[in-house]
């Protein structure tokens, strides 16, 4: 990590709703930079948090239907899908609210970058995927945590409200992680944990709700 520009900069410590095991699981905070950006980026945030909780859903989807012969992810995956898709509405529900336009908002290289080291063969396709799953719901709690005391009282309490069932989420996949691949688990979760944090404290083209801090542009 000492080789990123934002790695030696004073790291802020994990907001305090963070709970026990995400923050031993994920290498870093966010950024104070990454939170620096939120004010004056809500609307887009709305958008992206939307798109992410859509994403979350089809992927579980998708777990549905690769593993049709593991029963136990099956049903932890049908009814996460159904959660996340319950998240997309509510955050919906906020966007109509604020009159705030739907618009395209590219996606992050957040989770495209977490995916592209996932093995493209089993049995370590599956263990990769639940690890992937693993951090990205971890740093979701993370953020929430870590943006609430930024935002207004109604998103605030809106946020605060996810973390429980992000922070479940994080402990399923981690749990079907273990089920799946006990041994040698953890020098694999370990490559992604340095990965995910590269990308949380390197600066990004573009600003959204995994991305790293936002490049700096002249004045
Ligand atoms: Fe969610
Ligand atoms: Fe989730």
């Amino acid at each position: 990590m000492s080789s990123t520009p934002l790695a030696s900069a004073a790291a802020p410590a994990f907001a305090p709703d963070v709970p026990g095991p995400i923050r031993r699981f994920l290498a870093v905070p966010t950024p104070a930079a990454w939170l620096a950006a939120v004010p004056a980026q809500v609307d887009r945030l709305l958008l992206d948090h939307a798109n992410c909780e859509k994403k979350a859903a089809s992927s579980a989807l998708a777990m549905l239907y690769r593993y049709p012969d593991r029963p136990d992810l099956v049903y932890r995956m049908s009814r996460l899908a159904r959660e996340e898709l319950r998240h997309f509405e509510q955050v919906g529900a906020i966007i109509a609210a604020r009159g705030i336009a739907w618009a395209h908002v590219p996606a992050s290289r957040y989770a495209a970058r977490l995916r592209a080291e996932v093995d493209a063969d089993e049995p370590g396709r599956l263990r990769d995927t639940l690890i992937c799953g693993a951090f990205i719901e971890a740093r979701s709690c993370e953020r929430f945590a870590a943006l609430a005391p930024l935002l207004d009282a109604p998103l605030a309490k809106f946020y605060r409200g996810l973390l429980s069932a992000e922070a479940r989420h994080f402990e399923q996949y981690l749990a079907l992680a273990r089920a799946a691949h006990g041994s040698g688990l953890d020098t694999r979760i370990g490559q992604f944990r340095d990965l995910e944090a590269r990308l949380i404290v390197t600066r990004d083209e573009h600003f959204s709700f995994h991305s790293g801090p936002p490049v700096r542009r002249p004045a």
